[in-house]
């Protein structure tokens, strides 16, 4: 890891709006960010040091701190950073829950930290979720005595859910509470779910750290990434303080910080609509971006916005640099209207000044990556349909292998059929028995894997084939990064790039589409970006990348707002139809989805709707209306 350290202004004294109420620093990337916590943590050791005496640190667990351990265990090695001196109480622990689960946040602390640096044992402090029902009471007093006795929490590393809990502190939560046992909030248990493969594993209670624990450390930094915590960490920050957001209590403590990058930071007001916040400097995105929010706020179309919309919402200074409500509209009506195409790889012919896509080549050779075996159809079943339709040379490339989301019934279905057919067939005896005796959390033999990548195969060509390719079109990359066998996916490396890259020198592709959508819950997207943004670096020299645009889609979770849309596909009634058909073809994808994150809708009905919701809004701006649209924002590199 290296980036430039910048440290950030004092907290609580320096908050840059009136909407704000605890101090926050945001930054482009959580790894930039996560290296100055980590800084921030062995700074504080080294002063402690110095003056020889203990250095208390309150951890957390969870997705959030991953990286400023990672970091922390960088400057041990490499460094000598030295935590002979510290002394940990870890925020929370599920309750009933063994040390030796993987689950378990002593698992996670000896994994992600402990293991690999020099604290001494009997200086590390995490709730016990073995201590029997009838000693729990004094077991929580015992813990927080013990912070007590040590002189208090030096510095409090939190993240937050999306209830607004800190620690396992759920809505309800006293502003005194102590270290207690505590149900989990639905929300919570669902957000757990993945990584004990369904919620109905997830236990119910915790042992947490109180609020009163938590606000007496001397020095707190609460971390947020991504987008889905946008909302909570805006209602946190902004908001009036409430038990029903446990973290808002933070509002009270004088030296907090929350530290986020710019996906967690954008419900902010001074991001989301900093024309309420300040004078601002009026970029192009940033004026579309004004003019759909103020036809949201009004509910007007935008040619209808007069000039006193403007004056009302904060936006008279826009109306100066662009002069009246009328010039304004039309040009930002124009700009939206030259989104939509019904030829997303360019219309042969056709004057392409005002279309997103080039008309020339006019057949373009194409890759639509997905990350998993199903994303090109739910993202961009229509996109992908037309594509093949105006004769363009259409490559798929399936990213991960998705078995993992494959559930044992589906599995053991087809390895029953085989076995049927092949009656003496070793390996699916083999399979049927390691399905059977399975137990709990245990990881999947490498049979087993391969069967449910298989399965997941074959659905896919189902689906490409009905949408009219060629399977020597279709390209299964199985990136290694995704091969644990387990939610918790190895990091990127090397050879994944080079698959990426070895298929991209392959086609010389005119466009690439990938899935932009950073809000999966499990990362798994994230990652195949990062593989696809890696590879793009180590070509985009070679002269035929010129010709390459990249578009990025969003998968299942979320869409593009609609001032970023930089190409908008319609769909008929009829195509929209299509695209479920194509959709169907993922059977072990439906009737109960492993992998669900908090909506309960399976994925054709999600996108369906979203498809529907993104042709509203263009509607609704003053737009066409069309039976749905699919969205995409153009990637330069
Ligand atoms: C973990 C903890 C929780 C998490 C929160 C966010 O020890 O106490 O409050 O910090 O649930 O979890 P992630 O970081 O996984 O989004």
């Amino acid at each position: 890891m290296s980036a430039k350290l910048i440290k950030f202004k004092e907290a609580g004294k320096f908050e840059d709006t009136r909407f704000e109420k605890i101090h926050n620093e945001v930054f482009d990337s959580s790894q930039e960010a996560s290296i100055i916590v980590a800084q921030e943590i062995a700074d504080l050791i080294k002063g402690k040091q110095a003056s020889n005496t203990h250095c208390v640190l309150g951890l957390a667990t969870g997705s959030s701190p991953i990286k400023v351990y990672e970091e922390l265990v960088r400057m041990h090695k490499e460094d000598g950073l030295s935590f002979a001196n510290v002394v940990t109480f870890n925020l929370d622990e599920y309750y009933p829950m063994e040390k030796d689960n993987i689950q378990s946040y002593y698992y996670f602390m000896h994994e992600h930290l402990f293991n690999h640096v020099d604290i001494l044992p009997e200086h590390i402090n995490i709730p016990n979720g073995s201590v029997s029902h009838d000693d729990l009471y004094q077991y929580c007093i015992d813990y927080e005595n013990k912070i007590k006795a040590l002189g208090g929490l030096d510095f409090q590393l939190l993240g937050i859910g999306r209830t607004g809990h800190i620690g396992f502190n759920e809505p309800g939560s006293h502003f005194n509470s102590a270290t207690r046992s505590i149900t989990l909030d639905h929300i919570t248990r669902v957000d757990a779910a993945p990584s004990f493969l369904g919620i109905d594993n997830v236990p119910r209670k915790a042992i947490t750290m109180g609020v009163g624990t938590v606000r007496s450390a001397k020095r707190i930094v609460l971390l947020g990434w991504g987008i889905s915590k946008a909302e909570i960490l805006k209602e946190t920050i902004e908001g009036e303080i409430s038990s029903q957001v446990p973290a808002t209590y933070l509002q009270e403590h004088d030296n907090t910080t929350f530290v986020l990058d710019k996906g967690a930071s954008s419900e902010l007001t001074r991001i989301k609509t900093p024309w309420l916040v300040a004078s601002c400097e009026w970029t192009d995105e940033l004026k579309l971006k004004a003019v759909v929010w103020l036809s949201e706020l009004t509910n007007k179309p935008i040619l209808k916005l007069t000039d006193k919309d403007y004056n009302d919402n904060g936006m008279s200074d826009l109306l100066g640099v662009e002069g009246t409500a009328y010039d304004l509209n039309i040009k930002m009506f124009n700009t939206l209207q030259h989104t939509i195409t019904g030829w997303p790889g360019g219309k042969p012919n056709a004057d392409e000044t005002y279309r997103p896509e080039r008309a020339n080549p006019e057949k373009k050779r194409v890759i639509i990556f997905s990350p998993h075996p199903d994303d090109d159809v739910i993202s961009m079943g229509g996109t992908f349909d037309r594509l093949v339709q105006q004769g363009h040379e259409v490559h798929i490339a399936y990213q991960t292998s998705g078995n993992i989301a494959v559930s044992d019934s589906e599995a053991l279905k087809f390895a029953e059929i085989t076995k049927a057919l092949h009656a003496e067939s070793e390996t699916s005896d083999s399979i049927i028995e390691a399905i059977n005796t399975k137990t709990g959390n245990e990881v999947d033999s490498i049979e087993v894997r391969r069967l449910k990548g298989l399965i997941r195969r074959s659905e896919s060509l189902g689906a490409t084939r009905y949408l009219g390719l060629n399977d020597v079109n279709v390209h299964f990359l199985d990136l290694p990064f995704y091969e644990t066998g387990t939610i918790k996916k190895n990091n990127l490396s090397q050879p994944d790039i080079d698959i990426m890259s070895a298929l991209i020198e392959d086609i010389k592709p005119h466009q690439i589409y990938a899935a932009g959508d950073l809000a999966d819950p499990h990362g798994t997207h994230k990652v195949c970006l990062d593989a696809l943004f890696a590879s793009l670096e180590e070509l985009k020299h070679k002269d035929y990348m010129n010709e390459c645009w990249v578009w990025l889609y969003r998968g299942a979770w979320h869409e593009w707002e609609s001032y970023e849309i930089e190409m908008a596909v319609p769909m008929s009634p009829d195509q929209v139809l299509r695209k479920r058909h194509a959709i169907f073809y993922h059977q072990s994808q439906k009737d109960g989805v492993m992998f669900q994150g908090d909506d309960s809708r399976e994925f054709w009905v999600r996108v369906e709707d979203r498809n529907r919701l993104t042709a509203k809004k263009y509607n609704d701006l003053g737009l066409a209306d069309y039976a749905a649209i699919e969205a995409f924002k153009r990637y330069h590199f």
